[in-house]
């Protein structure tokens, strides 16, 4: 297992944690955890606020292809590809890449984008319906911490069977208690979360011998 950054080039995130924190009811969560058209595309309450394609991922997709040394012909997962920013990203920088996502949520894949109709699958990441060792690299990006942790197990496991070493997955963390406070504050969906060390265990147990990095507040 190695610890590398490949969403480097991203943006930093600009969030109000205060009007996260006053609007966070229950049934905000419980709306949120549907992941519906409220959670992609409704008030910035109950999630991104509008999903919306800006070419954002394209540096990450490069940073992938590099990483994995991927090529035509290769098949590369996204599980949790939300709306397949990823996956279009990664068919535009690597030519003849088998790109694919899947995701729980049926209102992110029917307003996916056009590049990737076809490609994203219905599904959940505790059951990969795929055979084992079919793909040059499987990617996952913030969605293993929706899952309780014996089902982030499950799906870390899965990550590992279908790309063993080849994995590469991005999860919620924190290095300091007022950070974790911060973190509690700003998250809706998260069931799942804790300091690296935690991570780093539950992985182990998972068996996962893949890449990871955190999504971290400051
Ligand atoms: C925070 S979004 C991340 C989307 C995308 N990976 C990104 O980084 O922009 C979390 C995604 O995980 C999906 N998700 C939640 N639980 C899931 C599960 N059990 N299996 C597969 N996808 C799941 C949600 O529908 C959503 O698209």
């Amino acid at each position: 297992m190695r610890e590398v950054n490949l969403l480097a080039s991203l943006p930093v995130p600009k969030r109000n944690l205060q009007a996260r924190g006053a609007a966070k009811t229950p049934d905000v969560v419980a709306v949120s955890r549907e992941y519906g058209e409220m959670y992609f595309d409704g008030p910035r309450e109950y999630g991104y606020g509008g999903y919306r394609y800006d070419g954002r991922y394209v540096p990450v997709a490069r940073d992938i292809v590099r990483h994995f040394g991927l090529k035509a012909g290769d098949r590369v997962l996204d599980v949790g590809c939300a709306k397949g920013f990823l996956v279009k990203d990664l068919l535009t920088v690597c030519p003849g890449l088998e790109a694919f996502g899947l995701d729980v949520s049926e209102y992110a894949l029917t307003h996916c984008v056009p590049e990737c109709i076809g490609r994203l699958h219905l599904g959940n990441a505790v059951a990969l319906p795929f055979p084992s060792g079919t793909f040059q690299a499987v990617i996952s990006l913030n969605t293993i911490r929706n899952l309780e942790r014996p089902d982030a197990v499950r799906a870390v496991r899965e990550i590992e069977r279908l790309a063993p070493g080849r994995g590469f997955i991005q999860v919620d963390s924190y290095r300091t208690p007022e950070q974790r406070e911060r973190f509690l504050e700003w998250v809706l969906t998260a069931r799942f979360h804790d300091y690296p060390d935690g991570w780093l265990q539950m992985f182990s147990e998972a068996g996962y011998t893949g890449d990871y990095y955190w999504t971290l507040i400051e």
